[in-house]
C-alpha cells in the first residue's frame, strides 16, 4: 500500500507542468471554490484561466488577487457568460456558483460544447439532476463534477484495495464527518435548503457518491434521522430564517444486500472523518484529522486487516506537503489532474454526472426520511416522482 501511495503521488507530480500545449479554462463563479479551483489550476501547470466571470463584482476582484505577483497573465473578466461561448481559447467551463444555479449556467454554456467542471452537488434537486445527467449523455465534450473527495489520500488507497478486491465480497460501508458549522458565502446561500438542496445534498453528498462507489450498487432503502441540534438556530439573512440541518445519522440498503451507514455532525470544533469497509476476506480503516483554523494539511491514515497485507499494522497515509496544501487536502489537484486528461480524450474516473445523480437520490431519499421519520423506499419514491433513472446508460459506470 506504501508503493500505493508513492505511485499515486508520482504520477501526479509527473503529470504537473506537462510539455502538452496549455488549455484553456474560463471560471464562472470566482467565490470560496472557484478561487481553489483556480489555485488548483495554476500549482498543477497544465492549463490556463483564460477568463473568469462573477455577478459580484468583490469576487472578481478577488480572482484577479490570485494572479498578481505570479507568472501567471491575468485572465479576462467577462461581462456575461454568453461572451464565453464565443472564444475558442476556452476550451473548458468551471462552473463554481452556488448549487441552484448550476443548471441554468450549464444551459448557458452548453451551446458552447465546451467541455465543463460542474461543482458538486450538481443540483438542488431531484429533477434537476436528472435533468443534467440526461443532458450529458448527448453532451459532445466531458462533463465531469467536482466530488473530488474521492481523492482525498485515504479514499485513493481504499478504493484502490477495493478495486483489487482485497476484502473479498464488501458487506458493509460506514462513514462518518465531524466538522465545524456551514462557513460563510456570498448572500449565504448555503444556510437555506432551497439555495443549497439541503446539508445532506449539499455537503454530504461526497459521502453518498463514495459509500455509493464502494457498495457498487444502487440504493434500494434509506432511513435518516437528523435535525438542527446547534448551528444558525437564530440565523436570518433578508429575513429569512435558515433551515439546514447540522447532524443526521443515515442507514442504507442496497440492491446487492451490502449495508451502508453515514454520521455527520456540524458542531465540531475540528474536521474528524472516518471510514470502515468490511468484507467477507476482512476490514479496511481510514481516517483523517485536520483543522479549519489554520492552513495545516490532514493527517490521514489507513489499515485494511487482511492476513499479510502490508498495511495491517496501518500506515501514515498523508500526502506530501505541497500536495495536502493544494485545495481539500490535495484532492482537488487530483480532479483537475483527470479533468485536463479527459479534456485531452483520456477516459478516467472523475465523477461523471451519473453518479452525481446517485448520489444525490440517496442524499434526497435520507432528507425525505428524516422529514416523514418513515424508511424510504428508492424506486417507489422515484416512480411517484416520475423519475426514472434505472435506464442503463443512467446506471453509474463501476469499472474505471
Ligand atoms: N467540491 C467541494 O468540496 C466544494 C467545496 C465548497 C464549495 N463547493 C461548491 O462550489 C460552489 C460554489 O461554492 P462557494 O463555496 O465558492 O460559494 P461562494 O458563495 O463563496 O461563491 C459563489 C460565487 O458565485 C457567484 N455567483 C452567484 N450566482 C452567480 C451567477 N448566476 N453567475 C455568476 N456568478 C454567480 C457569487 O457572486 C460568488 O462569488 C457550490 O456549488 C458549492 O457547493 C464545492
Amino acid at each position: 500500500m506504501r508503493t500505493d501511495l508513492d505511485n499515486i503521488v508520482t504520477q501526479l507530480r509527473t503529470s504537473m507542468n506537462s510539455d502538452a500545449p496549455k488549455l484553456g479554462y474560463a471560471v464562472i463563479g470566482t467565490g470560496m471554490m472557484g478561487r481553489e479551483h483556480i489555485r488548483a489550476v495554476h500549482q498543477l501547470n497544465q492549463a490556463r484561466i483564460v477568463g473568469v466571470f462573477d455577478t459580484n463584482t468583490q469576487s472578481v476582484e478577488k480572482a484577479l488577487q490570485e494572479f498578481a505577483g505570479t507568472e501567471h497573465d491575468p485572465p479576462k473578466a467577462y461581462k456575461t457568460i454568453a461572451e464565453i461561448n464565443q472564444y475558442a481559447e476556452v476550451d473548458a467551463v468551471l462552473i463554481c456558483t452556488p448549487n441552484f444555479t448550476h443548471r441554468e449556467i450549464f444551459d448557458a454554456v452548453k451551446i458552447s460544447g465546451k467541455a465543463v467542471l460542474l461543482e458538486k452537488p450538481m443540483a438542488t434537486t431531484l429533477e434537476d439532476a436528472f435533468y443534467l445527467a440526461k443532458a450529458s449523455l448527448s453532451y459532445p465534450a466531458p462533463i465531469q463534477l467536482g466530488m473530488q473527495y474521492r481523492y482525498k489520500s485515504q479514499y485513493q488507497l481504499a478504493l484502490n484495495s477495493l478495486t483489487k478486491g482485497e476484502l473479498g465480497d464488501v458487506k458493509m460501508v460506514s462513514l462518518s464527518e465531524y466538522r465545524p458549522a456551514f462557513l460563510p458565502k456570498i448572500n449565504e446561500w448555503n444556510k437555506f435548503s432551497r439555495y443549497s438542496g439541503g446539508t445532506l445534498v449539499e455537503k454530504c453528498c461526497h459521502y453518498f457518491d463514495l459509500m455509493n462507489r464502494i457498495a457498487n450498487s444502487q440504493p434500494i432503502r434509506v432511513y435518516a434521522s437528523g435535525g438542527k441540534a446547534v448551528n444558525f438556530k437564530d440565523f436570518t439573512f433578508d429575513g429569512q430564517a435558515a433551515d439546514i440541518d447540522d447532524h443526521a445519522l443515515v442507514i442504507v440498503d442496497y440492491e446487492n444486500g451490502v449495508k451502508g451507514q453515514f454520521t455527520l455532525n456540524m458542531f465540531s470544533e475540528e474536521l474528524y472523518e472516518t471510514l470502515v469497509v468490511s468484507g467477507n476476506k476482512g476490514t479496511l480503516r481510514a481516517e483523517e484529522e485536520a483543522s479549519f483554523k489554520s492552513r495545516r494539511g490532514s493527517k490521514s491514515k489507513i489499515k485494511v486487516e487482511v492476513n499479510g497485507h502490508d498495511a495491517y499494522d496501518g500506515i501514515d497515509c498523508t500526502f506530501p506537503q505541497d500536495i495536502e496544501l493544494g485545495g481539500h487536502y490535495g484532492s482537488t489537484l487530483f480532479e483537475h489532474d483527470r479533468f485536463s486528461a479527459r479534456v485531452n480524450g483520456a477516459t478516467g474516473d472523475g465523477a461523471s454526472c451519473t453518479e452525481g445523480l446517485w448520489a444525490i437520490i440517496t442524499a434526497w431519499m435520507a432528507q425525505e426520511s428524516i422529514k416523514t421519520g418513515a424508511v424510504v423506499d428508492v424506486r417507489s419514491t422515484l416512480e411517484h416522482l416520475g423519475i426514472n433513472p434505472y435506464s442503463q446508460d443512467l446506471l453509474p459506470n463501476t469499472t474505471y
